[in-house]
């Protein structure tokens, strides 16, 4: 279905109550509903925003547009969690309905300030000619949880240089300064981040362009955010505009980081290579936080821009994914599920089998709402691996390839496919010899974590309700499998 520009511009508050509660029958009849994601009630979500601890419990906002599955004026949706499993609707925090976000109040950070949670955030604008204006705002979220936006931006206007691709603010404090990284575009059309700062996140001064090894990587770099973990700087972004290399950038559009340590005196970054933060089919624009116990947190939407998904005709689109804890060990950033995830686990299944050159499944192992953790030990198999969400017709396919030394996942057969343009395949290299997936499925949904957090891969998936079958496998050989399975919810 085609919308008009009209329809992409309709506000939630001018819909018809008839309307709105087609739209949210239509959606709850949805057999792809998540059981343990965030999602939308209807519409479509994307960015994370304003991740953050605030007042006793966690805040995470999203980028939503309410009245379908399509990027229309954007909403800053509020959610709240005392443990980051279990996450409650807190309902519209900002409305984009002033002079500084007329067309959408686009992502952004929260970080505390003054006892108040301070959300820094782009204020999408368009004139008469429909050229953009991109301002930063500031919207204020007091105890009550009630949030106030200020009258006037606090960064009027794009500085020269670059074009009005230029939003996404992440701060953060450093030296009783706030810093804020912006994703920008120079006016030759190529992706970079600038840095402002601030002494009290009212007045904020252009420091700069932030000077990387990267030059002309992409034409645009979407939703920054730089922190340091273990003691270790990484910026990570979602640049556009990068081909497909081996078996890396395969979305439209990716996310990545680089490690290294900005100095915020000359902006400038040495780092190393770009590396994806996900070797799925759906992961973009993330965003972290750093918990009160000090653990650096992300969690990104679990969907990419301009892709048709199987939701779409149920008035929704996307989720975001689970909370990750990121840590720096040997020079390379690992991503670990929080262990507040074990929270959710139920029933447990347990099994232990050789396998030679077979597919075997066991007692208790099947659903569509698990976490599944499966170490295998090679012996002179050439791959092994796991078949989720399986039935006669369909099953999604992970597979550790000895003789390739890659992890594979296979959603050529998962069910109904968002976009092929893209591909049905994704693989990245591991050099193991024992390989151990750590599996969390939704009901339109797997992360898989690969050796301890080495590698994650995160993807939608759309099968039938009866796929429900677990199977383990050997190829060309024998390899041993242990594994236990706990349902979620149900
Ligand atoms: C990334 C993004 C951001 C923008 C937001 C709008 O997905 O394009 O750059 O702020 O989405 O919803």
């Amino acid at each position: 279905m085609q919308w008009t520009t009209a329809e992409r511009y309709t506000r939630i508050e001018d819909a018809t109550k008839e309307d709105l509660k087609k739209l949210t029958n239509q959606v709850k009849a949805c057999p792809w509903r998540q059981t343990y994601h965030i999602q939308p009630e209807t519409g479509l979500l994307n960015d994370p925003n304003g991740f953050s601890f605030y007042n006793g419990e966690y805040h995470l906002f999203y980028q939503w547009f309410p009245l379908g599955p399509v990027h229309g004026i954007k909403y800053w949706y509020h959610t709240k969690s005392k443990d980051l499993v279990h996450w409650e609707n807190a309902g519209i925090a900002i409305h984009p309905n002033d002079e500084t976000d007329s067309h959408g109040a686009y992502s952004g950070s929260g970080i505390e300030h003054n006892g108040q949670l301070y959300l820094m955030y782009t204020g999408n604008t368009r004139d008469e000619n429909w050229v953009r204006h991109p301002k930063q705002n500031i919207a204020v979220m007091n105890e009550q949880g009630i949030v106030s936006k200020w009258k006037k931006s606090v960064i009027n206007d794009v500085p020269d240089g670059y074009t009005d691709h230029f939003r996404d603010p992440k701060v953060w404090e450093e030296n009783g300064l706030f810093y804020a990284i912006i994703g920008a575009q120079r006016i030759n059309k190529t992706g970079c981040v600038v840095l402002y700062s601030s002494p009290d996140m009212e007045s904020w001064t252009f420091e700069g362009e932030i000077t990387t090894s990267l030059p002309r990587f992409g034409y645009m770099w979407e939703c920054p955010d730089y922190f340091t973990v273990n003691g270790q700087g990484v910026l990570v972004f979602s640049p556009q505009g990068i081909a497909p290399d081996g078996d890396c950038y395969h979305n439209i559009y990716q996310s990545g980081y680089v490690l290294g340590n900005l100095d915020v005196h000359t902006h400038t970054m040495q780092h190393g290579s770009f590396q994806e933060l996900d070797r799925g089919f759906d992961f973009y624009a993330p965003q972290t936080m750093e918990a009160p116990d000090g653990r650096r947190i992300m969690v990104g939407w679990m969907g990419l821009p301009e892709i048709s998904y199987p939701t779409d005709k149920h008035g929704w689109a996307h989720c975001l994914t689970l909370p990750r804890e990121i840590t720096i060990e040997n020079g390379r950033l690992i991503q670990r599920p929080i262990r507040e995830l074990q929270s959710l686990r139920g029933l447990k299944a347990e099994a232990a089998a050789e396998l030679h050159d077979e597919v075997k499944s066991f007692d208790g192992f099947s659903g569509t709402a698990f976490e599944l953790i499966c170490s295998f030990e090679l012996q002179d198999a050439d791959s092994c691996g796991i078949e989720i969400r399986a039935s006669e017709t369909e099953k999604t396919v992970i597979t550790y390839d000895a003789l390739q030394q890659k992890v594979m996942v296979d959603r050529t057969n998962s069910g109904a496919l968002s976009d092929s343009a893209y591909g049905t395949v994704r693989s990245c290299r591991l050099e193991a010899e024992q390989v151990t997936f750590h599996l969390f499925v939704d009901s339109s949904s797997l992360e898989l974590f690969v050796n301890d957090g080495m590698e994650v891969f995160t993807s939608r998936i759309f099968p039938g309700a009866g796929s429900t079958d677990i199977r383990f496998f050997a190829n060309g050989g024998q390899a041993s499998c242990n594994a236990a399975k706990w349902t979620i919810g149900g």
